[in-house]
């Protein structure tokens, strides 16, 4: 049976915006979140605390966290890649740190610059830094579904990874349709398998609509009991380093999808709908989403 309720984790500030072109100013960024902040959700990524020449577009990450106006029933979490990213989440005072990873070698490697043997001291050192300042970790782990240069990922090579990063004691693993080529049926294959090997409580799912297939994939983990999803407002976004891949799920199409079927997620529509329409206005082309398709059309 569909669970009642659901959390949504917002991560437009972060994984959307990564991917745009247009530079946004710090101020629209701020607005953004302060925005979503009051729209009802529990948990926003507010952007990442890697490297500005990887990323120049959250550059500003420790401006854009200590300009927010924070709420305290809500979390606020960073992507943070290594100890020198993890100083200045600190020092922007976010509440959970995100590390990431891939389960494919060359997708490892491209996005960041080291092999996957090299990556887990880099990241354990994050993982024990972080809880060390009382925060909450939790895990990414790319390209599960498929890789945009190795193509189908060996399901064993995605549990060895899943086991190496709960071993290192994060708290949530978000499971990552990175190019967003994910089919419900594949969906259904490797859930299967992680819900036999891991608490589903400690997972998410983080979708890429890039063929229009994440709500049917939401779907499909709906009914395996998953309640945990990553949406970005609107579609924003897309990852930098696999190339063709459009942004996660729309916030707004999941929560209309969630609310007709019934399912709590706490998020008012109209208050998202709005936030989208405000940012739009600093991006070169509109959001891809249906809600706010029909909404511009109003
Ligand atoms: P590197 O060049 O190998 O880093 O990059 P390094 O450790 O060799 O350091 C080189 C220099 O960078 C040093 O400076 C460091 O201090 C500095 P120098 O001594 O030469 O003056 N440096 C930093 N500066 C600021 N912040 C930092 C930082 N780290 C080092 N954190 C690194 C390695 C990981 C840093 C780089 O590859 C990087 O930033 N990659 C990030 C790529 C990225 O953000 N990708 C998108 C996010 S992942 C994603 O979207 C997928 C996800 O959504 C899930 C899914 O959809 O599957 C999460
Ligand atoms: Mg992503």
């Amino acid at each position: 049976s569909l669970p009642q309720d659901v959390t949504i984790k917002e991560v437009g500030p972060r994984d959307g915006l990564q991917n745009e072109k247009t530079l946004i100013d710090t101020e629209a960024k701020i607005s953004l979140i302060n925005q979503l902040s009051e729209s009802g959700l529990s948990y926003i990524e507010l952007t990442s605390f890697v490297h500005p020449k990887w990323i120049p577009q959250l550059k500003d990450a420790v401006e854009v966290a200590k300009g927010i106006d924070r709420k305290n029933d809500l979390t606020y979490a960073a992507l943070v890649p290594n100890l020198k990213g993890l100083e200045r989440a600190i020092e922007a005072d976010v509440d959970e740190v995100s590390i990431f990873m891939s389960a494919s070698e060359t997708h490892n490697q491209k996005n960041i610059n080291k092999s996957i043997d090299e990556t887990y001291p880099v990241l354990q050192e994050v993982v024990d830094g972080a809880k060390q300042e009382g925060k909450s970790v939790r895990g990414y782990i790319s390209t599960v579904f498929g890789c945009p240069y190795e193509g189908k990922i060996d399901v064993n090579q995605v549990m060895s990874v899943c086991d190496n990063l709960f071993s290192m004691g994060i708290d949530e693993l978000s499971i990552g349709d990175t190019i967003g080529v994910a089919n419900p049926v594949q969906v259904h294959n490797v859930l299967s398998s992680m819900k036999e090997r891991f608490d589903q409580n400690h997972l998410a799912l983080h979708f890429h609509d890039t063929r229009g297939m994440a709500l049917a994939n939401t779907y499909v983990a709906l009914e395996h009991g998953f309640r945990t999803f990553d949406g970005s407002l609107g579609g924003l976004g897309g990852c930098p380093y696999a190339k063709g891949a459009s942004g996660n799920v729309a916030t707004d199409d999941l929560v209309h999808m969630l609310t007709e079927m019934g399912i709590e997620t706490g998020v008012n529509l109209d208050k998202l709908t709005n936030t989208g329409l405000a940012i739009e206005k600093h991006l070169d082309k509109p959001l891809p989403s249906k809600q706010m398709e029909l909404a511009r059309r109003m």
